[in-house]
């Protein structure tokens, strides 16, 4: 198969992490008989710097004309970047929000596990003895609140914001479906977490997602508010096995879901559309920080384009090669810098290069 792959290279850390992933598709396509195109597109801080725009329609209609799109991380520093004293809709991250709707990536999927190796970096009441979880948030990304009208106005001196959640049953309807199938694939469990006490909104998504339900009847639903799960995320996430929800409660989740895990440099994500296309981004941001050192961990990328292989080209037996790869890395010890803790030996830390090289070597 000759692929045809969008790379969105970003900003901070972006570069040296898709470079890392890259590598490791060229090496899982030369060993599986597979040859794939690489075309760079600008989006975020590095089109405002090409094209006074955070994104162009030339970059979403060669989005469209690929097979699929690997994106490193975007934005910098808000504090001191010039990209933010740009208007709002100028800014890198209303490029990101543009291509997800421009590109109909309703589905966002974000896994967060435990590696028993890094299990310590779990903040969670100490590493209490085999604690484990794995989980995936379905984050509905097109939808809800950050698509709603929005306005500031001012009447009689008085300054007055407002932001619309809006959901059809529709959209509503396609998230729940996407989160039941990937249940079938896993344990069986979803979690639909809503704000169903209060909103309009989650009372629909409540109720469409209980009808979805009926045709998944092997899948066991269960419906949370969503204070409740920040709690429970905390106290119990093995209790999780999917958890669908709306845009902006996603959001906040993932979040905490990755940080429970100690190790936010390793994990993934998709956002999928309708059919098999998707862009595949690591969980975590730009990092602007300690771009160009190369130290950032690219593992997240990595498995990003692991879930590419999986979700967008059907090739479940390379992105287990890829996954396996990486769980061996890991297993044999090998640490980028954010993955040691305090106290531990820094010195054996590896750069991002090193662990790209690592990780391709022990691909079989
Ligand atoms: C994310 C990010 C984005 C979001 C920002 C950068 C607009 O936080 O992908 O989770 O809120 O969706
Ligand atoms: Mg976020």
């Amino acid at each position: 198969m000759n692929l045809k792959i969008g790379v969105i290279a970003g900003d901070g850390i972006g570069p040296e992490i898709t470079a890392q992933a890259v590598k490791v598709l060229d090496r899982v396509f030369s060993l599986y008989g597979h040859t794939a195109d690489y075309i760079p597109l600008l989006l975020g801080g590095a089109s405002i710097d090409a094209f006074g725009e955070p994104l162009t329609e030339e970059t979403i209609e060669q989005a469209r004309n690929c097979d699929a799109v690997l994106m490193g991380s975007i934005g910098g520093d808000a504090a001191t970047s010039p990209w933010y004293k740009l208007p709002p809709d100028k800014r890198p991250e209303a490029g990101l929000l543009r291509i997800r709707k421009a590109l109909g990536l309703f589905a966002n999927l974000r896994p967060a596990s435990l590696y028993p190796e890094l299990a310590d970096a779990c903040p969670l009441k100490s590493g209490e003895e085999g604690r484990s979880f794995d989980l995936i948030i379905v984050r509905e990304l097109t939808g809800g609140l950050y698509f709603g009208e929005r306005y500031t106005r001012e009447t009689d001196g008085v300054v007055t914001a407002v932001d619309t959640a809006v959901y059809s049953e529709n959209e509503i309807r396609r998230i729940a479906k996407k989160a039941f199938e990937i249940a079938g694939k896993r344990r069986g469990k979803v979690t639909s977490v809503d704000k169903a006490n209060v909103l309009d909104t989650s009372r629909l998504w409540r109720k469409i997602v209980a009808e979805t339900a009926a045709d998944y009847p092997e899948i066991t639903l269960e419906n949370m508010l969503v204070d409740n799960c920040a709690m429970q995320l905390v106290h119990a996430p093995e209790q999780f096995d999917v958890i669908v929800t709306g845009n902006m409660f996603g959001d906040i989740l993932s979040d905490e879901a990755s940080m429970i895990t100690g190790s936010i440099g390793m994990l993934p994500s998709a956002s999928l559309n309708e059919s098999s296309f998707g862009l595949y981004e690591p969980s975590h941001g730009s990092a602007p920080d300690i771009a160009g050192r190369d130290i950032a961990n690219p593992i997240a990328t990595i498995l990003s384009a692991a879930m590419m292989l999986r979700y967008s080209f059907n090739m479940n037996t390379e992105a287990d090669a890829v996954e396996n790869a990486v769980r061996q890395t890991i297993t044999e010890g090998f640490r980028t810098g954010d993955l040691i803790r305090a106290g531990e030996d820094r010195s054996a830390a590896l750069g991002c290069s090193a662990m790209g090289d690592i990780i391709t070597e022990r691909i079989r």
